[in-house]
C-alpha cells in the first residue's frame, strides 16, 4: 500500500490563497460627532461576494479532474509500475492521458482500475496494465512511425501519440472508428489518422512501419504486418483463439529474420476478417 499525500482540491487551495491575501480590515474609528451617527439616506450596497454560475462550474469541473488525475497516478503507481513495467515514457504517458474521456458515462467511476471496460458492438477499451505493457514492448523512438489495429475508444492509439509524433489506427466498426476519431480531436490528439477497415492487411500506403501493436486477436500471426515493418520493426500482437486465452507476442524484425518473444497468456477479444481465417502460415 503506497501512502499518498492528501491534496486539497485546485478550487480550495484558490479560495484559502485568495482568502490569505486580504488583509484583515483596520477596525474604523468610533464616530465622535452625531453627524456621524447619523447614516446617509441611501446607505451604498453591501458588496456580497458571490460566485457566479460560470465560476462554479469551473471550480466543479477542476476538482472533478483533480479527483481523476489523482485516481490516474494512482494506478500508474499501484497497478502498472509494481507490475514491472519501468519505461519513464510510458509510465508518463499513461499518467498523462485521462482514460476517464475513453469510457462511457455509466462506467466513470471504474475508468482507472485496471481492467477493461465496455464501449458498445461488443467491444472493449483495453485493461490499462496491458496498455503499458504492449506499448513497452514497442520499444518506440520519438520520430516512430507506429500502426495500431483496434481503434475501438482511441485510448491505446493517445498513449502512443503521447510518444511519437504520428499514429496510424485502423477500426473495422465505422461507428466506433468515428467516435474515436472525434474523440481523439477533441482532446488534442490531431496526429492520429483513424481509418475504417479491415487491419489484417494493414496500411500499405503508409508503410514501412516501426511498430505495430494489434489490440484484438489474430489466431496466426498476420503475415500482411510483418511485411509492413521496417528492417528492425516491432509487432506486438495476441495470437490465439477466439473466447479463450491467447498468447502475447513480441515480433523483432531483424533484416529478413524475425525474432519471436513469448510474453504469456492474455485474453483480447478476436480480430474479426482476415484474423480468423486459420489457413496462413
Ligand atoms: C480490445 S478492442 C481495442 C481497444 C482499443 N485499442 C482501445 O484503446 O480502446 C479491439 C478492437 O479491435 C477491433 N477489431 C476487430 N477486428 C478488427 C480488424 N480486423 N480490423 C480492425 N479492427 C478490428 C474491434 O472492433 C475493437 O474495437
Amino acid at each position: 500500500m503506497i501512502a499518498r499525500k492528501r491534496t486539497l482540491p485546485r478550487w480550495t487551495l484558490a479560495i484559502l490563497l485568495a482568502c490569505a491575501a486580504c488583509a484583515p480590515p483596520t477596525p474604523p474609528a468610533m464616530p465622535t460627532t452625531p453627524s456621524e451617527l447619523t447614516p446617509p439616506a441611501t446607505a451604498p450596497a453591501e458588496p456580497t461576494p458571490q460566485a457566479t454560475p460560470d465560476a462554479t462550474a469551473a471550480a466543479l469541473a477542476a476538482a472533478r479532474e483533480e479527483a481523476f488525475r489523482n485516481a490516474r497516478l494512482r494506478m500508474v503507481e499501484t497497478t502498472i509500475r509494481a507490475r514491472g513495467v519501468s519505461d519513464p515514457r510510458v509510465l508518463a504517458a499513461m499518467e498523462t492521458v485521462p482514460r476517464h474521456e475513453f469510457v462511457p458515462d455509466q462506467y466513470l467511476a471504474q475508468a482507472y482500475n485496471d481492467h477493461p471496460l465496455p464501449i458498445g458492438f461488443g467491444q472493449t477499451i483495453s485493461q490499462p496494465y496491458i496498455v503499458a505493457l504492449m506499448t513497452e514492448l514497442l520499444q518506440l523512438q520519438p520520430g516512430d512511425k507506429v500502426l495500431e489495429i483496434g481503434t475501438g475508444s482511441g485510448y491505446q492509439a493517445a498513449v502512443l501519440a503521447e510518444l511519437v509524433d504520428e499514429v496510424w489506427t485502423i477500426e473495422i466498426i465505422p461507428e466506433l472508428a468515428q467516435s474515436a476519431e472525434a474523440r481523439l480531436k477533441r482532446l488534442g490528439y490531431d496526429r492520429v489518422h483513424v481509418r475504417v477497415g479491415d487491419g489484417y492487411y494493414g496500411w500499405p500506403e503508409e508503410a514501412p512501419f516501426d511498430a505495430i501493436i494489434v489490440t484484438a486477436a489474430p489466431d496466426h500471426i498476420p503475415q500482411p504486418l510483418l511485411q509492413q515493418l521496417t528492417e528492425d520493426g516491432r509487432l506486438v500482437v495476441p495470437v490465439g483463439p477466439p473466447g479463450g486465452y491467447q498468447t502475447l507476442w513480441q515480433l523483432v524484425r531483424e533484416g529478413e529474420e524475425v525474432k519471436a518473444f513469448n510474453l504469456g497468456g492474455v485474453r483480447f477479444v478476436p480480430l474479426v476478417g482476415g484474423g480468423q481465417r486459420g489457413d496462413r502460415p
